[in-house]
């Protein structure tokens, strides 16, 4: 294997602080002097010390930053800085200092630990910027004094843990044998299970009841636990746990000093958040068995049936078909609370590694024949929300062709290169279209991969009827001319975002087909879904690589179809039958609506064309505290939920989704509080009065999207979409959410309203604010709206 070095220039870091909101510079840097700055190679400064070695490069690295780190010392402001360096530009001392805090090399401020505890200070000092979450030693020597911490256990076994943790700064830190005397606010409460299963269970159930966080941690004979973090109300509970994994045997043994090391040092994680401890939800287990030991990492989810967790009566359970769904969901998804989160998590947006995948131009298909997309006229119609949609065109004219890939996948020019015209998770594009021909005129039949960021077709084979008939699991008479089959690369996906890759590409492809239901209609088309679709055999016929799930088929619709009730079956004997065979081999598709989707009574908007609202949407992440007219957010919720329900008039899938609304800031008409859309009255109902952008930043990774004056949060009933469709529920329950968010932010460009969704969820806290299970009403998506700054 070859060792990549990764490289970002102080210029670019710099910049992307400059753009986000999330990301501040610390006022008064400060570099630990425990950290070693060594002369490395030519030209380049090698760290060592923090997390991680770091190496800057160029001219500057060896010359001017060795000086500056001499006035990083926490008392000097950016300002002071540039009066210390007078020649050097005030970009390029701030994009030094930005560079240097992205690497983990700064904390903030200057602070005076006490003499008492220096060598942990020190330690704080040097790694209080792997979570950002204390800006400096001092505040997390502060959070470690302030914090009541208890051990539960039998004496004797968890003396060693009490011992560990003695003279960590800790000022209240007590060992008990029972409850009886446990005071009940304890910030965490360390319980070493033992052999006593009855015992265990009653501290459990104690805690639960007294809404207490209990780290868990078990030392048996030859095998340890430790964790999850349980929080009552947040987390599985212990019960959930205990259905998951098997407490291990026996009593503690020879190396019971090591595990309580371990058992504190994430006792310690949890109080001082100098590392994030990653147990929610998640417990490590050190095994043993005849080959010698191994570990391995346990995820633990709220099981549908518990009570404690909220989920009394839920179906379907872990041992009943597609149970193992919610468990994929849960392993796949889980996100800590906020408080156990750090900025760090978001942040790791702008490691080089992510940045460099952001960049990355897609690969051509080698050896395809490249074909010249045709372009039609310029006007694309208008939303479907505004007009009758008329379905003016029986057949597919190759002359759109152009525009409907432009707009839903493709690129604009910008002044500085090309933006992808729609919202993609992490600007990645994931979502891209393949094309199947059949019968257009000006266009040879066959495969196509559309080559979005040239906007060039790729011509990759040729198809037979007889095998898309099968795959689609309809007759010849209802094939399309144009198959459009959206997919979902999940290659950068999942470099960037791991298992959230599969959730991400389905909110992407979501957001598509939102774009694709507008372009269709707005060209005069209708379109049907083949929701049955098979689609390890559409991924054979269209040449997809799907080896190593690099890519994803996420829908297919079909374009220029003949009506279904002009068609009479055939009536000979023989042919008759072979009709019903061919017929009863699948679901089939939907019919076409007959009706037009157009939404009534909607205010009146300031951008009424398609091509206009495509090209003024931008994703904005600053907000003024301008409230939104009440007409205009019913009209936004009107058109976002409409439209879901207008693609489900297109689906054999029905799944139910819900959307919630917080008003941060409201006015005359309507005051702050959570509000739930209800679609049969077309109107917004007040759940709870008043809201606090505080409790929504508990929501979700980001503060500026709290801040915005609306946030619509959509949420799906998984057991609905799971028990119904199985695991396609489950894709289309994604998907349907990505449709909401994108016809929302749509929907807000034409009120001149700007948006931003957001994937990254922390989905706990939208229980409690919507009174809701997390499962009957599952979060998916969030979109924060509001006008720009
Ligand atoms: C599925 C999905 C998830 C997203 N998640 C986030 C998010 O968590 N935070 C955020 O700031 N932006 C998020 N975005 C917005 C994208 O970052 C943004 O669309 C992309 O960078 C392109 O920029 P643009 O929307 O201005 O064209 C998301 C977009 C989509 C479609
Ligand atoms: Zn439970």
């Amino acid at each position: 294997m070859k060792n990549f070095s990764l490289t970002q220039s102080a210029e670019l870091i710099g910049g992307k602080f400059d753009e986000d909101p999330e990301l501040h510079i610390p006022e008064y840097p400060r570099f630990p002097q425990e950290i070693l700055a060594i002369p490395f190679g030519k030209l380049g400064l090698l760290f060592e010390g923090a997390k991680g070695t770091q190496v800057l490069n160029g001219n500057a690295a060896r010359q001017f930053v060795p000086s500056l780190l001499k006035h990083l010392n926490g008392r000097n402001s950016l300002a002071d800085l540039q009066t210390i360096f007078p020649k050097i530009p005030a970009k390029s001392i701030r994009d030094t200092v930005a560079l240097l805090y992205s690497r983990g090399l700064l904390e903030s401020g200057d602070s005076e630990p006490s003499k008492k505890h220096e060598e942990l200070a020190s330690f704080l000092g040097r790694y209080a910027d792997v979570t950002r979450i204390n800006k400096n030693r001092g505040e997390a020597l502060d959070k470690i004094a302030r914090a009541k911490v208890a051990i539960l256990g039998n004496a004797a076994q968890a003396q060693p843990i009490l011992a560990a943790l003695s003279n960590q700064g800790f000022s209240q830190l007590n060992l008990h044998e029972s409850t009886n005397n446990l005071s009940q606010k304890i910030d965490l409460l360390v319980i070493l299970a033992s052999n006593n299963k009855e015992e265990n269970q009653a501290w459990f159930n104690f805690a639960h009841e007294k809404n207490i966080r209990v780290l868990h941690a078990h030392i048996g004979h030859e095998n340890v636990q430790i964790g999850p973090l349980i929080i009552p109300g947040k987390s599985a509970c212990y019960d959930c746990f205990q259905n998951i994994c098997v407490e291990p045997e026996g009593i503690p043994g020879t190396d019971m000093s090591f595990w309580s090391a371990m058992v504190a040092l994430n006792a310690f994680h949890i109080v001082s958040m100098i590392g994030t401890p990653r147990l929610y939800n998640i417990c490590h287990q050190y095994l043993s068995d005849g080959k010698g030991r191994y570990y391995e990492e346990r995820r633990v989810v709220r099981l549908p049936g518990c009570t404690k967790c909220g989920l009394a009566d839920c179906k379907p359970k872990l041992s009943e078909p597609n149970g193992d769904i919610w468990l994929l969901h849960n392993f796949a998804n889980s996100m800590p609370p906020r408080e156990l989160m750090s900025p760090r998590d978001y942040q790791h947006h702008y490691a080089a590694a992510n940045i460099s995948i952001t960049q990355e131009i897609p690969e051509p298909y080698y050896g395809s024949e490249k074909v010249i997309l045709p372009e039609g006229d310029e006007s694309l119609g208008q939303p479907n929300w505004l007009g009758e949609s008329p379905v003016t065109k029986k057949y597919f004219d190759v002359k759109d062709l152009g525009n409907i890939l432009r707009y839903s996948v493709g690129y604009e020019p910008v002044p500085n290169g090309q933006r992808r015209i729609a919202p993609s998770g992490g600007g990645l594009g994931s979502a891209e279209l393949f094309l199947v021909v059949r019968n257009i005129k000006g266009l040879a039949d066959g495969v196509y991969h559309y080559y979005a960021f040239s906007h060039y077709l790729e011509r990759i084979k040729d198809i037979s009827n007889h095998m898309l008939q099968g795959i689609l699991g309809i007759t010849e008479r209802d094939l399309p001319q144009l198959l459009l089959v959206g997919v979902g690369s999940l290659k950068k996906l999942r470099q960037k975002y791991g298992n959230f890759a599969f959730r991400f590409s389905n909110l992407d492809a979501g957001v598509t087909r939102s774009y694709l239901h507008h372009l269709l209609r707005g060209h005069g088309y209708e379109y049907t879904e083949y929701s049955d679709v098979r689609d390890k055999a559409l991924a054979e016929l269209i040449g997809l690589p799907t080896m190593g799930n690099r890519y994803l088929i996420t829908y297919a619709l079909g374009i220029g179809l003949r009506k279904q009730d002009a068609y009479l079956p055939r009536t000979g004997v023989m042919s008759c039958m072979d009709s019903l065979v061919e017929l009863s081999a699948k679901l089939g598709s939907q019919p076409l609506p007959d009706k037009a989707d157009k939404i009534p009574n909607l205010p009146p908007q300031k951008l009424t064309s398609l091509k206009e609202i495509f090209r003024a949407r931008r994703s904005e992440r600053n907000f003024s505290s301008k409230a939104i007219p009440l007409p205009i957010l019913k009209g936004l919720c009107q058109i976002a939920y409409g439209n879901y329900q207008n693609r489900l008039a297109r689906s054999l899938i029905k799944i139910e989704l819900k959307l919630w609304v917080g008003v941060v800031q409201g006015n005359d008409d309507y005051v702050d509080g959570v509000y739930a859309w209800n679609p049969q009255t077309q109107n917004l109902e007040l759940k709870t009065a008043g809201l606090k952008p505080e409790t929504l930043d508990e929501t979700m990774l980001q503060k500026s999207l709290a801040r915005a004056p609306v946030v619509f949060y959509i949420t799906g009933n998984f057991e609905q979409a799971v028990t119904q469709y199985g695991a396609r529920g489950y894709r289309d329950l994604i998907s349907c959410a990505g449709t909401i968010a994108s016809e929302s932010l749509l929907a807000s460009v034409a009120y001149g309203i700007a948006g931003c969704p957001w994937g990254g969820l922390a989905e706990d806290a939208w229980g409690p604010l919507f009174n809701i299970d997390r499962y009957r009403d599952c979060p998916l998506f969030g979109v924060s709206l509001g006008y720009a700054l």
